[in-house]
């Protein structure tokens, strides 16, 4: 059976793994009341495991654009393909922004990103209150919009799996 490369499954599920602890971080992060050091440290690490979604995401691009992903499986309708397809690419798409979202209502809060508590990453502008709420609001949107489509797109793989029983998944796990 044609699979994905061990390098694009280990990219995909590192991705996965971390959007989703990042995402439940942030959810949980902005609940805690007030200052403390505690959340600083949360929002830090938020920060830290967002910038690490960007970087893997360059390199899966890159890996993505020079080695093939097995072909599509004939017993799949076409319209189905382009429907997964669209979803593939608006993941790709969101794991960019989300990431960038969260960036730019950093600095436009006045916070620098120090990734890794070492390095103290570009400011793109100054502090800017009125930008500052509307990326705030832009990070949340895109931020649940990628939790759906991650939600479909997982429904998706186990309907493969368990109803039509086909090797959909089976091509993205490494046994
Ligand atoms: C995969 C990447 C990311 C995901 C899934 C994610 C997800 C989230 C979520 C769910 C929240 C809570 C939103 C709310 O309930 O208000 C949040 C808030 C936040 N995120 Fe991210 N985020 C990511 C990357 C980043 C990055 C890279 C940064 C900055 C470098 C960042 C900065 C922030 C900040 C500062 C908040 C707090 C917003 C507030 O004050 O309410 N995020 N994020
Ligand atoms: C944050 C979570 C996730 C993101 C961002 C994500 C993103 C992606 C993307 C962009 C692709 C397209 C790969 C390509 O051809 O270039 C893909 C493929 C795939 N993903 Fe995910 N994924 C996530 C979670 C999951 C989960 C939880 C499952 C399973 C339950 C899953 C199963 C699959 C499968 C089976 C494929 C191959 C689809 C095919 O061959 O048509 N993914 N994923």
């Amino acid at each position: 059976m044609p699979r994905y490369t061990k390098t694009a499954m280990l990219l995909h599920w590192l991705v996965a793994l971390l959007i989703i602890t990042t995402f439940f971080l942030g959810l949980s992060m902005v609940a805690i009341p007030g200052f403390s050091p505690t959340k600083l440290k949360y929002f830090s690490w938020h920060k830290w495991m967002g910038v690490t979604v960007l970087l893997l995401a360059v390199l899966r691009v890159l890996w993505r654009v020079t080695h093939k992903p097995p072909p599509k499986l004939v017993s799949i309708p076409e319209w189905q393909h382009k429907i997964a397809e669209g979803m593939h690419h608006l993941l790709y798409l969101l794991i960019f922004a989300v990431p960038i979202s969260g960036y730019l209502y950093s600095y436009a809060a006045g916070v620098p990103v120090v990734y890794l508590g070492i390095w103290q990453m570009p400011a793109p502008f100054a502090p800017d209150p009125e930008l500052k709420a509307t990326l705030k609001t832009l990070h949340y949107v895109l931020t649940m919009t990628m939790a759906a489509s991650v939600v479909a797109h997982a429904l998706a793989a186990l309907k493969h799996h368990f109803i039509d029983r086909d090797v959909t998944l089976k091509r993205m796990l490494p046994l």
